[in-house]
Formats: C-alpha cells, sequence, structure tokens
C-alpha cells in the first residue's frame, strides 16, 4: 500500500502521514507485541457498541449496565438468558471483518517473539479470524458456566433446548460465562494480560472507549514499562492523552495497512 492509496481513505488519521509512518516502523521494529480491542473493532461486523450510539446499550427500555448485572442473575435469570439470546442472534450473523483478520495474520507471521491479543469483546469474532490464545477478559457470549460446579458448556457444539441451560454434570442452572457488572474478571486471565503489558514494547489498542476498568488500565501498564501505545479510534478516549501515536479511523481500515509487506496484509 503506498502513500496515494493511504491518503484516499475515507478516515481522518491524526496527525497524517507522520503518525501512520512513524507506528508502522515502531511495528516493525517491535518483537513484543500486546493489542487491547474493545466493542469498536466488531462494529464494522455489524456488532453494535456499547457506548457510541450503536444499539447495545437498551433492550427493552433496560439499560444493559442492569440486563447485565450479577444483581439480574439472582433477580432473574430467566431473563438474563433472554437478553443474551438476543445479543446472540445478533452476534450469530456477523462475520470476522478486515480489522479481526490483520490481527489473525500478525499472529501467525514469525513477525514478533511475542504476540497478545486481549479483548473486552465477548462475541468471539477473533477466534472466527483464526486468533488463538485470545485473552477474553469479559468472558464469551458462546460458552454456558455452572456456578455449583464449574462445568462449562460450548452453546455452539451443544445447543441447550432449556432456558436456563441445565448443568449436565451437577444439574444446576447455568448461566452465560460472561463478566457482568458487579463481578470481579478471572484473576489468572487479567494477571496474564497485565504480565504482558508490563514486559511489552508495542501496545495497540482498537476501538474501545477505554472508560471500564480494569481492562483500560493495560495500556496505562504497558507505558509505564516502557512501551510505545497508540490508539486506533475515530474519537477521542480518555487514553487519548497517555498514547505516542493516534490514528483516528476506522480498525477495519487501519490496521491492514500496518504491516504492509504485502505477505501480511490483504
Ligand atoms: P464502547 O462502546 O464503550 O466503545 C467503543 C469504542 O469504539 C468507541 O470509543 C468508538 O469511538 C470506537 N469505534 C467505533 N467504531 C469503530 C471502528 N470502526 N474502529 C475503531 N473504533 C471504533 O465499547 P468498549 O470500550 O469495548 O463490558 O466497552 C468496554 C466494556 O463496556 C465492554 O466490554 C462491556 C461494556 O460494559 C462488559 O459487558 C463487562
Amino acid at each position: 500500500m503506498n502513500e496515494k492509496a493511504v491518503e484516499s481513505l475515507p478516515t481522518n488519521f491524526s496527525g497524517f502521514p507522520f503518525a501512520m509512518n512513524l507506528v508502522r516502523e515502531k511495528l516493525n521494529e517491535a518483537r513484543r507485541v500486546v493489542i487491547l480491542t474493545g466493542a469498536g473493532i466488531s462494529a464494522e461486523s455489524g456488532v453494535p457498541t456499547f457506548r457510541s450510539g450503536g444499539g447495545a446499550s437498551v433492550w427493552r427500555g433496560m439499560p444493559f449496565e442492569q440486563l447485565s448485572s450479577a444483581e439480574m442473575v439472582e433477580r432473574d435469570l430467566p431473563l438474563v438468558w433472554e437478553w443474551f439470546d438476543y445479543r446472540r442472534g445478533v452476534v450469530g450473523d456477523c462475520k470476522p471483518n478486515a480489522a479481526h483478520r490483520a490481527l489473525a495474520r500478525w499472529q501467525q507471521s514469525d513477525h514478533f517473539d511475542s504476540f497478545t491479543l486481549v479483548t473486552q469483546n465477548i462475541d468471539g469474532l477473533h477466534a472466527a479470524a483464526g486468533s488463538i490464545d485470545v485473552l477474553e477478559l469479559h468472558g464469551n457470549i458462546w460458552r454456558a458456566r455452572c456456578d455449583s460446579c464449574g462445568a462449562l458448556r460450548d452453546l455452539r457444539a451443544v445447543p441447550p433446548r432449556e432456558r436456563p441451560p441445565v448443568c449436565a454434570v451437577c444439574g444446576h442452572a447455568m448461566r452465560p460465562d460472561v463478566v457482568l457488572f458487579g463481578e470481579n474478571l478471572q484473576i489468572d486471565v487479567l494477571q496474564r494480560a497485565h504480565e504482558r503489558a508490563a514486559e511489552c514494547d508495542m501496545c495497540l489498542v482498537v476501538g474501545t472507549s477505554a472508560l471500564v476498568y480494569p481492562a483500560a488500565s493495560l495500556p496505562e501498564v504497558a507505558r509505564a514499562g516502557g512501551a510505545f501505545v497508540v490508539e486506533v479510534n475515530p474519537e477521542l478516549t480518555p487514553l487519548s492523552a497517555l498514547c505516542h501515536a493516534t490514528l483516528r479511523g476506522r480498525a477495519g481500515d487501519i490496521l491492514p495497512l500496518l504491516l504492509h509487506d504485502g505477505e501480511l496484509n490483504d
């Protein structure tokens, strides 16, 4: 991809072309990379975002913070399943986009000594694009979990007929295997993400409003450890000021241009 082609893109790169060239240079030099993604990376696949008018924020007049909450699991588990059935219905028709595919190819190449993909998304689109060992901070919408015995169930491989699904091991009612408001993240997943962030030399933050902690602390950890931190987002976020470079535009337009040696991209 030459500069002319980049300039013709319908997005507005902040500081372009300096920022774009700088990020390419840094990414080509980087050996240990951490990528943090949020809902914005799946927006071009048709998955609604939470906070930018994408439509995932209210269902049946209830805000998602209320529906996706530990309190609602206690109070009305069947309603929580209805809400997640609805979300699975939306996500189920969505395919990975150019940004998901670019990240999968970066991982599959031998370009980096260490490549860690951390996502806040529960849609499973990184894995669908071919990414492996994705650190899913907020769980996965395609899994159910039994809080009584810890059993997990892949909802696509074994679709349950009943709501809530019944655990095949102990008969207890299962819940979506996602982190809800009022709950803690899985400590081992978070710990691994923090360790990689502390050690990386480059951290790319893609499509997140950076408002939800502890996920939003990863770029801060990376920066404190000396990493070059880049944001890819059409909008400003609270993280923008912390970044060494910000690429203002859509992930699907920008990511395929970053490692542009032909082999690695579309
Ligand atoms: P948000 O909906 O808060 O933010 C989406 C971000 O993506 C915004 O900053 C948009 O500007 C940006 N965006 C939109 N389209 C984009 C595109 N094509 N390319 C790149 N960026 C784009 O989503 P998250 O930050 O992921 O947690 O939200 C974090 C957490 O809040 C979610 O994981 C969820 C929610 O509560 C739980 O459910 C536990």
